[in-house]
């Protein structure tokens, strides 16, 4: 499992940039070009186990085709796709990371952008000419170039209009500015909205690591829907000053005030957001589904062979942590001052060593055989 790189140690993934000057610098505001990001890249899948992939159900994938200028987009799974030999097609697999061990590697390579940002790691295959359009995406992202070439075109356009009826977005009016052609092992940093096309030069594999920022009305959506069930107003409505209705159907006025009276009293602090964020970043996407242990191991068992070998998250899980709240896979926990630092060092190295585990209190232990139990936590 890959260790963050220090922020500020240079690494060649950043084209020898610390992780530090790269945010500072690059992060969220221009492109960046690194050739040999990683040296004598070759691909961590073949194309076949990747086309596999994209017919399981589990597996989201588009197959994306264009003919003389017009789109189509089909959702997987796929039991047949296009031969390889026909141009102008190309297969996106979404999240690989959860599926395979290296892919899973190569994404926590940038754990240095942080875990709450991280998304997934998308791995496209396509033909000759194949490619998804000339657009733009709301994220951050890097194009690693695992196999065979893709030219990408680059524009900071401020114009980012899409052509209508159109199964996917595409520029309505793409003016590149720049061009490069990237071979395995380099690597191609965008920024969000900035307008890009890549296009396959013959056979070839591109993966995306991608990133989140939720939209801010999904958040308050969330928060709210968190709040309704954690609020509580005791207490009912009462009128014992009331006098006859003379309009019988207009809205009761003093009914009006109380509510609002009611509904001012209700707050929430940052520790409710704090508690909503981590849940909501730690649950994992609705089409992720973990595979519980057929035979779990029993508490005693477990906790012997976890402190000889040691413990790691499962490729599926995510986890979180601030100050005494722990996350992970969308529920919470308040860990006590000495349960901290391994719940702590679990999720930012997703990795423990047994004599870690060995430092472990008995509540944590328990709650590791629970995790163990549910598939989230597994013996190295
Ligand atoms: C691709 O790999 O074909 C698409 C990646 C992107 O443009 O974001
Ligand atoms: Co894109």
């Amino acid at each position: 499992m890959a260790a963050t790189i220090p922020s500020m140690k240079k690494s060649a993934l950043l084209g020898n940039l610390t992780p530090d000057v790269f945010m500072r610098q690059y992060w969220h505001k221009k492109p960046l070009l690194v050739r040999q990001a990683i040296p004598d890249f070759s691909p961590l899948l073949p194309k076949e186990a990747l086309l596999d992939m994209a017919a399981k159900d589990d597996v989201e994938s588009r197959l994306i085709r264009v003919a003389r200028g017009k789109w189509t987009m089909r959702n997987g799974p796929f039991d047949k796709l296009p031969s390889v030999r026909t141009p102008e097609w190309t297969m996106l697999v979404q999240g690989v990371n959860l599926h395979d061990d290296a892919a899973d590697a190569l994404l926590r390579k940038f754990s240095f952008i942080g875990e709450s940002r991280l998304d997934d790691l998308m791995i496209s295959y396509a033909t000759e000419g194949g490619g998804v359009g000339p657009h733009f995406d709301s994220y951050d992202v890097f194009l690693l170039q695992a196999q065979g070439q893709r030219r990408w075109r680059i524009s900071a356009q401020k114009d980012l209009s899409l052509q209508e009826g159109m199964p996917l977005k595409i520029l309505r009016n793409f003016q590149p500015e720049q061009e490069f052609v990237l071979d395995p092992g380099d690597m191609l940093y965008l920024p969000p909205h900035y307008a890009h096309e890549g296009v396959a030069l013959g056979e070839c594999m591109t993966y995306s690591i991608g990133f989140r920022a939720p939209a801010y009305q999904e958040l308050a959506e969330g928060f709210f829907q968190f709040m309704a069930e954690q609020i509580e107003q005791p207490g009912r409505y009462r009128d014992p000053a009331r006098r006859p209705a003379r309009h019988p159907a207009q809205l009761d006025k003093d009914l009006l005030d109380k509510t609002a009276a009611m509904l001012r009293k209700v707050s929430f602090s940052k520790k409710d957001i704090a508690l909503f964020l981590g849940e909501h970043l730690s649950e994992p996407k609705p089409n992720v589904f973990f595979d519980p242990l057929e035979k779990p191991l029993r508490p005693g068992r477990f906790r012997k062979d976890a402190c000889q070998r040691g413990l790691h998250l499962a490729r599926k899980s995510r986890m979180l942590y601030l100050g005494e709240h722990v996350f992970i896979n969308g529920q919470s926990f308040i860990a006590g001052k000495t349960d901290r630092p391994a719940l702590q060092r679990l999720a930012d190295r997703r990795i423990l060593t047994g004599a870690e585990v060995s430092e472990a209190s008995d509540d944590v232990l328990a709650a590791f055989h629970d995790w163990h139990v549910q598939g989230w936590l597994r013996l190295r």
